[in-house]
């Protein structure tokens, strides 16, 4: 098998870039999608239920699809520097592919409301860390006016770069099953990731089907085999910080989950768009109900997400016990960030480790009153 060099190489033909583009890879993307198997046994579901396990990426995160795009093609147009808000994995992401294209990048982050681990990477990578006294919307305020003033790419999901990196999740679930999922489901923040899924999956049927009318047999990957429909997007957000449950931007949004603590979403109409045109829906999670199915992913199916990577099941879990899912259905749920991100959140739910002598008498006795 080829060396796998990222997926600007692997879908260039659906991508924005000629052969030309000096692409900026950290051989992003192709991670792995892990069939549950416990999971859905123990809630009664009789279809499949597999996570696409976007924490595997190069820094963590799902941001390293739409970074490799975004970063690709800001050094494309010449740019020397790059600039984003975030809640920490896209500025993890920006210093890292900053870093990897030799280029500066500064990150806006809310002081205080980011977890450590992505503190740690945008710090260690050489960005220039900016936290602010504010939360993440304030952020995205500012470094767009920044970015219109000063000469410095913004990077953040309103480029729309990104989100044509971040579309390149479907092509994979398409190419591993051989076909659509009939539900995704996913945590919802600034709503870029649930666009560009939809994106994905849209282009993957059109491109599809000799009969599709749109590009006539004239694009490059018409009639390869994909896609015959798409899936119903189910999009889950905290409960305190659900502007789509609300109908609108929430002033001070809170939550654990805090990669997802965004009250006012950039992408709202492309998010609604995705929604409504594949009939699904949006849902809120409590705290409570997001941190106990991080626990429940770890310890029945041995896959660590962070907190809000874990809204994908939080949710689905309430909707398969509200029987809102069709039975024997084939269910993909993106977990967009590794739990390795967040150990304080992870070491605060968990008990504490066991202290005892460096003995063996002391040691088998623990372990007899486990086994
Ligand atoms: N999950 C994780 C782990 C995230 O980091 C984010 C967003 C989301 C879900 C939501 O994705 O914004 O496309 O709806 N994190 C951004 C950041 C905002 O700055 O890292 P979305």
């Amino acid at each position: 098998m080829a060396h796998y060099q990222g997926l600007i190489h692997r879908y260039r033909d659906r991508l924005p870039v000629s052969d030309s583009t000096p692409i900026v890879s950290l051989n992003e993307g192709n991670t792995p999608l892990i069939e549950l198997f416990r999971l859905p046994r123990q809630l009664g579901f009789s279809g499949r239920i597999l996570a696409k396990f976007e924490g595997l990426n190069p820094t963590g995160s799902f941001k390293d699809r739409g970074m490799t795009m975004a970063v690709t093609k800001a050094v494309e147009a010449g740019s020397r520097a790059i600039i984003c808000a975030s809640t920490g994995n896209t500025s993890a992401a920006a210093a890292a592919y900053a870093a990897r294209a030799g280029i500066a990048s500064f990150v806006l982050i809310p002081e205080g409301k980011i977890a450590l681990g992505k503190l740690a990477q945008a710090m260690m990578h050489g960005a220039v860390v900016i936290q602010i006294q504010g939360n993440f919307d304030d952020g995205m305020r500012l470094v767009q006016e920044i970015s219109a003033e000063l000469p410095i790419a913004l990077v953040n999901s309103v480029n729309p770069y990104r989100l044509q990196g971040q579309k390149t999740i479907a092509f994979e679930v398409i190419d591993a099953l051989g076909e659509a999922p009939d539900y995704h489901v996913l945590p919802v923040g600034n709503a870029g990731n649930i666009s560009a899924h939809w994106m994905g999956y849209s282009e993957a049927v059109c491109q599809q089907t000799a009969a599709c009318g749109l590009c006539k047999g004239q694009c490059p990957y018409h009639g390869k085999p994909m896609a015959t429909r798409r899936p119903v997007m189910l999009g889950y957000q905290a409960a305190g910080s659900a502007p789509f449950l609300r109908g609108g931007p929430v002033s001070n949004p809170e939550t654990v989950a805090t990669a997802i603590r965004i009250g006012n979403p950039m992408s709202w109409d492309l998010a609604w768009a995705a929604v409504k045109e594949s009939g699904g829906w949006f849902d809120e999670c409590t705290d409570a109900e997001i941190l106990e199915a991080q626990k429940l992913l770890a310890q029945t199916e041995g896959v660590f997400c962070e907190p809000s990577s874990a809204t994908s099941l939080a949710g689905l879990i309430k909707d398969l016990k509200r029987g809102k899912i069709k039975p024997g259905s084939t269910i993909v749920a993106t977990l967009t960030g590794h739990g390795l991100k967040d150990p304080d959140t992870a070491i605060a739910q968990s008990p504490q480790p066991h202290r005892v002598a460096a003995e063996r008498p002391a040691i088998s006795d623990l372990i007899q009153r486990h086994l």
